[in-house]
C-alpha cells in the first residue's frame, strides 16, 4: 500500500507523504516526522503549562442532536462504534449521516456487508440521501474495504456492519470474537492515520452486549447506542462512552416515513397524549445527560391472583422501585406485598436517578388509591429508608422544564424550597407522607 502516509506533524497529528519543514495544516515548523522513527517522535516531556490545549477540529454532521451526543460533531480520525437491536433504525440513521456529510462536501464512504448495494440505494432514495459524493461498497471483505479506503480517501467511512466484514488471515467466519477484533483493528488503524472518522455498526447480541461481552467497547473512542421501542416511533442515540465529551447525552429521534427527524422538544412529545386525569401517572422531571426531561411515571396495581406478586418494571431502576414499594407500603400502609405492580416510564427514556423516588412513590400511590395527581403538579426527591425526602441535584434547571411545559406546583425537598421558577408555586415536603397527603393520594 503506496500511498500510506509516512510523515507525521507531532503537534497536530496531520499526515503527509513526505517530508516537510513546516506542516502543511498547523504551520508549525520541525514538527513533522518520519512515522516509525521513534527517535524523532519518542515523547518528549514538557511543562504543563506548555501543553497544546487547543482541541482536534470537529466536523459537524448536519444532525444537531448527533453532533451533541458525540461532543460537539465528529473527530478526524476517531474510531465510533452504532450498536443497536436488529431493525431499530441504524442503518436508516447513518444513512442520512453520510448524506449530509456528503452534501456539505465531506467524501463518505459507505460499506455495506448485509445488504445489496441496491438496497442501501433504495433506502437512500427513501429519506432523500442521494449524493455522488457519497460513495457505497457491497463487500463483506476486509480487503476489498481497506483497498476502498485508499481509493476513496473519505472523510468518513462507515462499516455496516462490523460482524459481516470477514478478515481471511484470522480463522473462523465473520462474526466472531476474533473476526470482530481483527476487523476492528484493521480498520481503526487504516482510517486513523489518514483521518477518516470510522463508523462500525454493530448489532447487540442477546445478552445485550456487542459481538460478545465488551469486546469492542475498549478498541473505540466512542459507543453509541441506538434504541427504543421498535413499534413506537421515538428512538434515542446515547453515548455509552465518549473520548471527547461526556457520556451520558441522549438525542431524541422520531422514525418517519422517509427517514428519522429530530425531536427538538422531547418533553412536549412524550407528554403528548397523557390522560390528564387518570390515576396513577405522575411527571417527573429528569436530567438524562446533561438535559431536563419531563417523563411520565405511571403505574397499575392489581391483586395477585396467586402467589409471588408481579414486579413488571419498564425503563426505571429496579432495585430503587423495589425501595419504594416498601417504603411506600410501610408509609401508607398499601398492602403492596399481596399485589401486582407494574411501572412505565413513558416514551423509552430510563429513569434511573433518585430524584425520581418521590415522583414514583406518588404514581404507585395514585394507582393504588384510584386518585388521580393533579395533572400539572411535578414531584422531586429522593426517598430514604426513613421515608424522609432528600434533594436533588439541579433542582432549577428540572423545575425550569416543568414550567416551560406548564407544570404550577411541585412537590420538592425541604430545604431546597426556596425559589422556583415563575410560575411553578414550590411545596416543601420533609417525608413520603406528607407528599401524600399534599398530592391527595395518601
Ligand atoms: P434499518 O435502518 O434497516 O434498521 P437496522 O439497520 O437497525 O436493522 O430500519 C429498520 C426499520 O425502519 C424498518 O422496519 C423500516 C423502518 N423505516 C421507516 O420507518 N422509515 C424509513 O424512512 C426507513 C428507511 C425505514
Ligand atoms: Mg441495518
Amino acid at each position: 500500500m503506496k500511498s500510506i502516509a509516512e510523515f507525521r506533524c507531532t503537534a497536530c497529528d496531520h499526515r503527509a507523504l513526505k517530508w516537510q519543514g513546516r506542516c502543511d495544516r498547523c504551520g508549525e515548523w520541525g514538527t513533522v516526522a518520519e512515522i516509525g522513527d521513534d527517535a524523532t517522535l519518542a515523547a518528549v516531556a514538557r511543562p504543563i503549562t506548555e501543553i497544546d490545549i487547543e482541541s482536534a477540529p470537529r466536523t459537524t454532521t448536519g444532525f444537531d442532536e448527533v453532533d451533541r451526543v458525540v461532543g460537539g460533531g465528529l473527530v478526524a480520525g476517531s474510531t465510533l462504534l452504532v450498536g443497536g437491536d436488529p431493525g431499530i433504525g441504524k442503518s436508516t440513521l447513518m444513512t442520512m449521516l453520510a448524506y449530509r456529510l456528503a452534501a456539505r462536501g465531506e467524501p463518505v464512504l459507505y460499506v455495506t456487508g448485509e445488504e445489496s448495494a441496491a438496497q442501501v440505494r433504495l433506502r437512500a432514495m427513501r429519506v432523500g440521501a442521494l449524493d455522488e459524493r457519497l460513495h457505497l461498497l457491497a463487500t463483506d471483505d476486509l480487503g476489498a474495504i481497506l483497498g476502498a479506503i485508499e481509493a476513496t480517501a473519505p472523510a468518513v467511512c462507515i462499516v455496516d456492519s462490523v460482524q459481516t466484514v470477514h478478515c481471511s488471515d484470522v480463522a473462523g467466519v465473520a462474526g466472531t470474537v476474533t473476526q470482530v477484533r481483527a476487523a476492528t483493528a484493521a480498520l481503526t488503524s487504516a482510517t486513523k492515520h489518514r483521518g477518516t472518522t470510522l463508523f462500525l455498526i454493530g448489532h447487540v447480541t442477546k445478552d445485550g452486549s456487542l459481538a460478545g461481552p465488551r469486546t469492542l467497547e475498549h478498541a473505540v473512542d466512542v459507543v453509541l447506542n441506538f434504541d427504543g421501542d421498535r413499534y413506537q416511533s421515538f428512538r434515542m442515540l446515547r453515548a455509552l462512552k465518549n473520548r471527547f465529551g461526556a457520556a451520558g447525552e441522549v438525542a431524541v429521534l422520531e422514525m418517519a416515513e422517509d427517514g428519522l427527524v429530530e425531536v427538538p422538544n422531547p418533553s412536549h412529545r412524550f407528554l403528548r397524549g397523557r390522560q390528564r386525569d387518570a390515576a396513577g401517572s405522575v411527571i417527573a422531571p429528569a436530567i438524562v445527560g446533561s438535559r431536563p426531561f419531563l417523563i411520565e411515571l405511571q403505574a397499575l396495581v392489581a391483586p395477585a391472583p396467586h402467589g409471588a406478586p408481579r414486579r413488571a418494571l419498564t425503563g426505571v431502576d429496579p432495585k430503587r422501585t423495589q425501595l419504594v414499594l416498601a417504603i411506600l407500603e410501610r408509609t401508607a400502609g398499601h398492602a403492596l406485598a399481596s399485589q401486582d405492580v407494574y411501572v412505565n416510564a413513558v416514551g423509552g427514556l430510563h429513569v434511573d436517578e433518585p430524584a425520581a423516588d418521590l415522583p414514583l412513590a406518588l404514581a404507585v400511590a395514585s394507582a393504588a388509591s384510584g386518585r388521580a395527581v393533579a395533572p400539572d403538579l411535578v414531584a422531586l426527591g429522593e426517598l430514604g429508608l426513613m421515608g424522609e425526602v432528600r434533594d436533588v441535584a439541579r433542582l432549577d434547571v428540572r423545575l425550569a422544564e416543568a414550567a416551560r411545559f406548564g407544570c404550577r406546583r411541585a412537590l420538592v425537598p425541604p430545604d431546597s424550597a426556596k425559589r422556583g421558577p415563575v410560575g411553578v408555586e414550590l411545596a416543601a415536603v420533609s417525608s413520603l407522607a406528607e407528599a401524600l397527603d399534599l398530592a391527595g393520594v395518601a
